[in-house]
């Protein structure tokens, strides 16, 4: 009987000691020790021996029995800590791997969006809608209902690109100005009944054949239009001051209005910002110097006559500022052409985070991207 006992010992160890890991390792146990197991028949085999066999063969299967649960306890003990140390191995993290930046760290808002959502935000809390116009334009929206008829010499100073001429003769253009825009939605207004009274801006691309330091093929312009029964030249000049404080982010600043002339308006006048410099630095909204930043006037009658607006009851005023000059005044950027390059590098340094919005209450542009988490600023 004993020899019996010993080979199953042998077996049974050499199992445990080949087990590779847990599962392996129940399995030896379940086959010895659990119910229907090779160590379990061998114990019950003492029932059914006579008293002096059991006297022999009693201790030797309680202790093969013991030897076994024992074997397999320290086994699972060594089988448990090399799981966890592979575990542990697996798991390190590697601290000199970059930290990955979060996506909407990544992106950046061009400041020429930027701005012109500033100015969207100031105009709307003065109750201005935002008009849109096509960006290839006819002669008429672009001119001739600009009180530019053809021939006039204002024609040739606008450097235009032309499309080759349509069937029936007529070139379309790039819009010089955003001026078009303009008659577009005063016609516009017209015919579903929502005006006059008008009072919008209208943001967008121009274009006009030049190019250097400060001026390039296609720049923005941002045009403003008011008509109502009684405006005057007093709301023309409170409204771009009070547009300009909002915009530069100072408590107030004075323009000053220089005679000029464009066929659209009459009275026209160049819009002059006061500005300074300190070393290198440019200081808008005071100083003695003066800075152009756009043209106005109050709209010529021939133009709402244009849009079929009855000009001896209606009057207004027009404006229209350069948005690629705001940015760089803001911002300080030197160069325009940068503007239109799509270098990353500039992108990073003057764009916006898609997460800002700019706003009147959260504050245009206080929200700069120093100090941000993953921007690596
Ligand atoms: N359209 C003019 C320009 O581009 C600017 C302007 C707009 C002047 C509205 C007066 C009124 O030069």
């Amino acid at each position: 009987m004993s020899a019996e006992a010993d080979k199953l010992k042998t077996d049974i160890l050499a199992a445990i000691a080949a087990a590779e890991d847990a599962a392996a390792l129940e399995a030896v146990r379940v086959g010895a020790l659990g119910k229907k197991g090779t160590v379990s028949a061998l114990l019950k085999t003492l029932g059914g021996m006579s008293a002096e066999e059991r006297q022999t063969n009693g201790p030797l299967f309680n202790a093969l029995r013991d030897a076994v649960s024992e074997a397999i306890a320290e086994k699972k003990t060594t089988i448990d800590a090399a799981a966890l140390n592979a575990r542990l191995a697996e798991e390190t993290l590697d601290m000199t791997l970059p930290v990955a930046t979060d996506p909407q760290f990544e992106g950046r808002i061009h400041p020429v969006s930027q701005v012109m959502e500033e100015i969207a935000a100031i105009f709307a809390d003065m109750g201005f809608d935002v008009a849109e116009g096509p960006d290839i334009e006819s002669g008429f929206y672009n001119f001739t209902a600009l009180n530019i008829p053809e021939a006039h010499p204002a024609r040739q100073m606008h450097d235009t690109f032309y499309l080759n001429a349509e069937e029936d003769g007529e070139a379309l253009l790039l819009r010089t100005h955003t001026s078009p825009v303009q008659v577009r939605t005063m016609q516009n207004g017209q015919a579903d009944n929502s005006g006059p009274p008008f009072r919008f801006i209208a943001p967008g691309r121009t274009y006009r054949c030049d190019s250097d330091q400060t001026h390039t093929p296609m720049f923005h312009q941002v045009e403003g239009l008011v008509v109502d029964e009684t405006t005057h030249m007093g709301h023309l000049k409170y409204t771009l001051e009070a547009f300009l404080a909002a915009f530069f982010e100072v408590s107030d600043i004075s323009i000053r209005f220089r005679p000029s002339y464009f066929p659209f308006t009459e009275p026209s006048m160049e819009i002059d910002m006061p500005c300074r410099r300190d070393g290198d630095r440019l200081i808008v909204g005071e100083g003695d110097d003066w800075m152009e930043i756009g043209g106005s006037g109050m709209v010529n009658p021939h133009v709402l006559r244009h849009a079929c607006i009855d000009a001896d009851k209606y009057q207004g005023f027009a404006f229209g500022m350069g948005i690629d000059r705001l940015a760089m005044l803001k911002y300080g950027a030197p160069d325009l052409r940068a503007f239109f390059e799509a270098d990353l590098r500039w992108l990073k340094h003057y764009g916006f985070l898609p997460i800002d919005v700019p706003g009147l209450a959260g504050g245009l542009s206080n929200k700069s991207l120093a100090g941000k988490p993953g921007t690596g600023q």
